[in-house]
């Protein structure tokens, strides 16, 4: 029994319209039977003009806060994993915290492709263990269609827009909570998934524009090369420095960038499929948010269980990729 970080609350947000596969073939030169063969994606949905990733992150961390019954006040931290902010300054957590309440809380960005999310679980868990905050918001959101380029057929299929966020609580005495976390990047891999115009190495101009450089660009093969070893890597490392193995784990989350991906770690550890949550078919990529919209799922199917051990794992820029086990329940 330790102090531990608690999974207090969690609340998703998806954005009303469907964007199809038969859609987007109307726009790209791609077909439904493509686009599902290779990636499992049927349709995803897409952020109105006016919804922006701090918009869909206040929504989703008004149910959080609701299923935690606590209030926006009672919070003393935000971390908001994002690599599409409303704007590089402000940042989007402290956006969260004007359109939450009145009360000024501390809260930063933090970037690291779609493993955002578990580096701001391990970092919000080990900022509650240190012992100085007490209720901490970890959202996870991205607008990935307001860089996604829509003349280029293999991205464009791929990506769709959400958010989710937890409410990360201390707990004396517990066996519940964020047992262990992993974590890793390598820059060498950084340009196999990039947005290179926008920022200081190439300011925004009328050629950077002109070039489409704002827009993300994949090396897919690559990426997934990386990502089938990533993903199992992260699983039996987290499970590891819980002292755990994959024997223990009842329920895989794993980020949802390709059907194909997740297969090849369900065959890899030979998983019951009733142990590992798939929902890319409704959403498609949506980044950081993939994770807490298929726990969410999960739960409102009934397959979390108080006690269950819950692995949460992620791959995407950075390189980066890692994991974080949950035991599931307050
Ligand atoms: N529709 C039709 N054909 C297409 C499409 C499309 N949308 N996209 C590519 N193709 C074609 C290619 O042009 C190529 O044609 P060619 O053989 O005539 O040259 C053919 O299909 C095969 O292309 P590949 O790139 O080899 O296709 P692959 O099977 O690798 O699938 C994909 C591409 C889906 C991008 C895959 O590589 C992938 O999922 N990569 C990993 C993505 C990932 O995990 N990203 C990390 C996370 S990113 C993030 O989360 C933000």
């Amino acid at each position: 029994m330790k102090t531990r970080a608690v999974v207090a609350g969690l609340g998703t947000y998806v954005p009303e319209a469907i964007l199809t596969n038969h859609d987007l073939e109307k726009i790209v030169d791609t077909s439904d039977e493509w686009i599902v063969t290779r990636t499992g994606i049927r349709e995803r949905h897409i952020a109105r003009e006016d919804e922006t990733t701090s918009s869909m992150a206040t929504e989703a961390s008004r149910f959080a806060l609701k299923d935690a019954q606590i209030e926006a006040e009672d919070l003393d931290f935000i971390v908001c994993a994002t690599n599409t902010p409303d704007t590089i300054f402000p940042s989007t957590a402290a956006r969260v915290q004007h359109q939450l309440t009145d009360k000024p809380i501390p809260g930063v960005d933090l970037q690291a492709g779609c493993t955002g999310l578990i580096y701001g679980m391990e970092m919000a868990s080990a900022l509650i263990q240190a012992g100085s905050y007490h209720n901490i918001l970890v959202i996870g959101a991205d607008k990935l269609t307001s860089i996604t380029d829509y003349e280029d057929r293999t991205t464009a299929v791929l990506f769709g827009d959400a958010a989710g966020a937890f409410v990360l609580q201390r707990k004396e005495d517990t066996d519940h909570g964020v047992l262990s976390s992993y974590l890793q990047a390598d820059g060498r891999g950084g340009n196999l998934l990039i947005q290179p115009g926008g920022g200081s190495l190439m300011p925004a101009s009328k050629e950077s524009v002109e070039n489409r450089q704002h827009y993300l660009k994949m090396n897919g093969n690559e990426t997934f090369r990386f990502a089938v070893k990533a993903l199992p890597e992260a699983v039996e490392e987290g499970l590891k420095r819980a002292g755990l193995t994959v024997g223990d784990m009842n329920l895989l989350v794993p980020h949802q960038a390709n059907l194909r991906i997740i297969d090849a770690a369900v065959r890899r550890f030979e998983l019951d499929p009733e142990r590992v949550v798939v929902n890319i078919d409704r959403y498609g990529n949506t980044s950081v948010a993939t994770i807490p919209l298929a726990l969410q799922e999960a739960r409102m199917e009934g397959r979390l269980h108080d006690g269950d051990v819950v692995v949460l794992c992620a791959f995407g820029a950075g390189l980066s990729w890692g994991s974080n086990v949950i035991r599931w329940g307050k």
